[in-house]
C-alpha cells in the first residue's frame, strides 16, 4: 500500500501542492501565487476562480514531479489560509462575490455597531474571538447584504458558504461534500468553541442563515473523494486544518505549554493549552488547536496580520529591495546609529491592540536613512510585535498556572538567521528552528497520513521533530530596553484614537 500523502496548502499569496513520501520526507512541490486585488483601501480580495485554478495545477504539477500518478497518493490532506470567505451557488459552483481575505477590514462599521450594542462579550464567551472585521462571520454578512439577491437566495437554500477548505472540498468532490473542520469552524465567529457546534445565537445576531454553513469534522476525518477527472483517478481527502493549526501539529506541539509561531504573510503565535479553554485577560484568541477522535484541544493564539508582507511590501510596494530573501542581508548593514521604527498597520493592527483603523507609519527618518535601515525597521517590527504577543501570552498562561513555555518557530521568514537572531534578542527568550520548514504543509499531510493508517501516530511523529538551530538572546538588557521602549512609542503615536 502507498504512504504518499499531498498536501495542498492554499495560503494568502500562493498555493502550494506538496507531495511528501513515506518517510514524511518532501518529495516535489508545486507553487504558484496568484492575484491580489485592493478594491478600496483595506479591503483585500481573492478570486476563488483563479484559487481553484492554482490548486488544481500545484497539485498535477507537484504529482507529476514526484514521479507518481494519483493512484500512489494514499490520500489528502487541506490546509488553508483561515477566515478567508466564499459563498457560492449551490448549483453552477460559481461563486457570488469575489473571496473576502482575513485581512479585509471592510466590516469595521459592523462589528463596531455590534460592539456598541454590547455584543462583544457574549461572541467572545462563546467563540473564543473578538469582534474584528479579521474573522469570516462578519464577512458573510457583508456578502448577503451587498450582493443583489443575495439574502434571498441565501435564506431559499440555493446558496453555500465556507473557508477555503470548505470551498475546495466542495470543488475537489464534485459537489458532493461541504464540510470543514473544527479549527477553520473556530475562526468564523459562529461556531461555540465549548459546544462545537453552530450557535443559534450568533448565527441570528450576525443575519446568517445556518443552511450557508458547513458540517463540521475532527481534522482527521472522511472528506470525501477527488473526482475521478481531476487528477486521473480518486483520492480520499482524511486531513483538513486551516494553516496556524496546521503548523501547530507539524512542529509537533501535543503538549501543553508548547508553543509555534509561524512567520508567513503575518505571524501567528499558538500555544496548546490542552483541554483547558483558557480565557485570555490581555486581549489574546482563545481558539480550537486541533480536534481528533472527538476530543478538542485548545490553544491561546496571537495574530500578527503583517510580518513577510512588510519585507512584500518593500520589495513590491516601495520598490526598495529586489529580493525578498535578503532583507536580513541587508538589515545587517543598517547604521547602528539610526533607530527607524516601521509600524506595519497596513490592514490595521491585530493583537494585543485590535485597531482596525490604525495605518502603517514610519518613524526616526534621517537623511542617510536609505534601504538596509528599512529592511532592519521591518525585521524587527516583526520581531517586536511577537514580543508583544509573548508577554500576552506569557501573562495568560502563568495566571492559569501553566508553566515555562517552549518556542517553535516556522515559516518563510525564519531561514534568515539575522531575523531569527533579531528574534531571540527582543524576545530576550531562546528560538528554536527545525530542520524542517515546510511544518504547516506537513502538518496537514500528518492528519491525512495517520488518518489513512499509513503515517505513525502523534507520539511518534513527535519524536520525528529535530532541531536545526536554537538562536539564544545575545543583546544587552539596556538596549533591549531602550528599543522596546522606542517601539512601544512607535505604536501608540500610529493607534487611531
Ligand atoms: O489567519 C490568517 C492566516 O491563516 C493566514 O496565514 O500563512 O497565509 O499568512 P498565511
Amino acid at each position: 500500500m502507498t504512504s504518499n500523502i499531498l498536501a495542498i496548502d492554499q495560503g494568502t499569496t500562493s498555493s502550494r501542492a506538496i507531495v511528501f513520501d513515506g518517510d514524511m520526507k518532501i518529495a516535489a512541490t508545486g507553487q504558484q501565487e496568484f492575484t491580489q486585488h485592493y478594491p478600496a483601501s483595506g479591503w483585500v480580495e481573492h478570486d476563488p476562480e483563479e484559487i481553484w485554478a492554482t490548486v488544481v495545477a500545484t497539485c498535477k504539477a507537484a504529482i507529476k514531479k514526484a514521479g507518481l500518478t494519483a493512484q500512489d497518493i494514499a490520500a489528502i490532506g487541506i490546509t488553508n489560509q483561515r477566515e478567508t470567505v466564499v459563498i457560492w451557488d449551490k448549483v453552477t459552483g460559481k461563486a457570488i462575490h469575489n473571496a473576502i481575505v482575513w485581512q479585509d477590514r471592510r466590516t469595521a462599521p459592523l462589528c463596531q455597531k455590534l460592539k456598541k450594542a454590547g455584543k462583544e462579550p457574549t461572541f467572545t464567551r462563546k467563540t473564543g474571538l473578538l469582534l474584528d472585521p479579521y474573522f469570516s462571520g462578519t464577512k458573510i454578512a457583508w456578502i448577503l447584504d451587498n450582493v443583489k439577491g443575495a439574502r434571498k437566495r441565501a435564506e431559499a437554500g440555493e446558496l453555500l458558504a465556507g473557508t477555503i477548505d470548505t470551498f475546495l472540498i466542495w470543488r475537489l468532490t464534485g459537489g458532493k461534500v461541504h464540510a470543514t473542520d473544527a479549527t477553520n469552524a473556530s475562526r468564523t465567529l459562529l461556531f461555540n468553541i465549548a459546544e462545537n457546534k453552530w450557535d443559534d445565537e450568533l448565527l441570528k445576531l450576525l443575519r446568517v442563515p445556518a443552511g450557508l454553513l458547513a458540517q463540521v469534522k475532527d481534522c482527521a476525518a472522511d472528506f470525501g473523494k477527488t473526482e475521478k477527472s481531476l487528477f486521473g483517478s480518486e483520492i480520499p481527502i482524511l486531513g483538513v486544518a486551516g494553516d496556524q493549526q496546521a503548523a501547530t501539529i507539524g512542529q509537533a506541539c501535543f503538549e501543553p505549554g508548547m508553543m509555534k509561531s509561524t512567520y508567513g504573510t503575518g505571524c501567528f503565535a499558538i500555544l496548546n493549552t490542552g483541554a483547558d479553554m483558557v480565557r485570555s485577560k490581555n486581549r489574546l484568541l482563545t481558539t480550537i488547536a486541533y480536534r481528533l477522535g472527538g476530543k478538542t484541544t485548545y490553544a491561546l493564539e496571537g495574530s500578527i496580520f503583517i510580518a513577510g508582507a512588510a519585507v512584500q511590501w518593500l520589495r513590491d510596494g516601495a520598490k526598495m529591495i529586489s529580493h525578498a530573501a535578503k532583507s536580513g542581508e541587508l538589515a545587517a548593514q543598517a547604521d547602528p546609529s539610526q533607530n527607524v521604527y516601521l509600524v506595519p498597520a497596513f490592514v490595521g493592527l491585530g493583537a494585543p491592540h485590535w485597531d482596525a483603523d490604525a495605518r502603517g507609519a514610519i518613524f526616526g527618518l534621517t537623511r542617510n536613512s536609505g534601504p538596509a535601515e528599512f529592511a532592519k525597521a521591518a525585521l524587527e517590527s516583526v520581531a517586536f510585535q511577537t514580543r508583544d504577543l509573548l508577554d500576552a501570552m506569557k501573562k495568560d498562561w502563568r495566571g492559569h498556572g501553566g508553566r515555562k513555555t517552549v518556542l517553535r518557530v516556522d515559516g518563510g521568514m525564519v531561514a534568515s538567521d539575522w531575523t531569527m537572531q533579531c528574534l531571540a534578542d527582543i524576545l530576550d527568550a531562546p528560538v528554536d528552528r527545525p530542520t524542517v520548514l515546510e511544518t504547516t504543509a506537513l502538518g496537514a499531510a500528518w492528519l491525512a497520513g495517520s488518518k489513512a493508517g499509513v503515517w505513525p501516530k502523534a507520539r511518534d511523529f513527535s519524536k520525528r521533530w529535530a532541531l536545526d538551530r536554537r538562536f539564544e538572546p545575545l543583546m544587552d538588557e539596556k538596549i533591549r530596553r531602550a528599543k522596546i521602549k522606542g517601539w512601544h512609542d512607535a505604536v501608540r503615536r500610529t493607534l487611531s484614537a
